[in-house]
């Protein structure tokens, strides 16, 4: 017996509509993916990267966990990076954020959340570089803050990996953008920090 049979019977559907649209549309698909764009998002369900943007299967190449982080030695995360760049030859990598993130808030707090307090205290760190900017703020406001923050820095995480770099340093272009993301009007907002080049990480 099949279970989730509720799940099979949506996928058909969703299927059914797209060809009955486009019968094409599955087989040429699958003899290729040539996404232009790399989303590194969060893994909230309130934050599906595809539908965020409105672009159908083989638009996005897709990296999600908790709170988009960039770690340097996440091999997960790298490799999704190197093969969206090397291989897939993506001009534009997307980090996008959201306000109201559960792994943000996480890391505000001071109780124990078990093993993902290891992956949450990247998020501290970032809150320790920009304490100036935080200090002093209301906990709505250094919420929010907080979540901008976090973006910014993974942006710049992106842009040291060594695969940034040597792609940089053959003159290819490479942009890395920094977005966030309104759960509650499911609005997108720039938040203009886009980095092409070394000389534009410097000093950031
Ligand atoms: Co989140």
């Amino acid at each position: 017996m099949k279970s989730l049979k509720h799940l099979f019977d949506r996928n058909s559907a969703w299927a059914n509509g797209i060809k009955e649209k486009d019968p094409e549309f599955f087989s040429q698909l699958s003899k290729q993916q040539s996404p232009k764009y790399l989303w590194i998002g969060c893994s909230d369900s309130r934050v599906p990267a595809n539908q965020i943007v409105n672009l159908p299967p083989g638009e996005l190449f897709v990296h999600r966990n908790i709170a988009n982080l960039v770690v340097h030695t996440d091999l997960n995360c790298l490799s999704v990076i190197q093969y969206a760049v090397e291989v897939l030859k993506v001009k534009h990598i997307i980090i996008c954020g959201h306000y109201g993130c559960g792994g943000i808030k996480a890391a505000m707090e001071n109780q124990p959340h078990g093993l993902i307090d290891n992956w949450l205290r990247h998020i501290k760190d970032v809150g320790r570089f920009n304490a100036e900017k935080l200090n002093g703020l209301k906990d709505d406001k250094k919420f929010d803050m907080l979540c901008e923050l976090n973006v910014i820095e993974q942006v710049k995480n992106v842009c040291n990996t060594t695969i940034v770099q040597n792609t940089w340093r053959q003159g290819s272009e490479l942009l890395v953008h920094g977005w966030i993301y309104n759960i509650q009007n499911g609005i997108l907002k720039d938040l203009d920090t886009c980095i092409s080049a070394n000389q534009q990480l410097k000093g950031k």
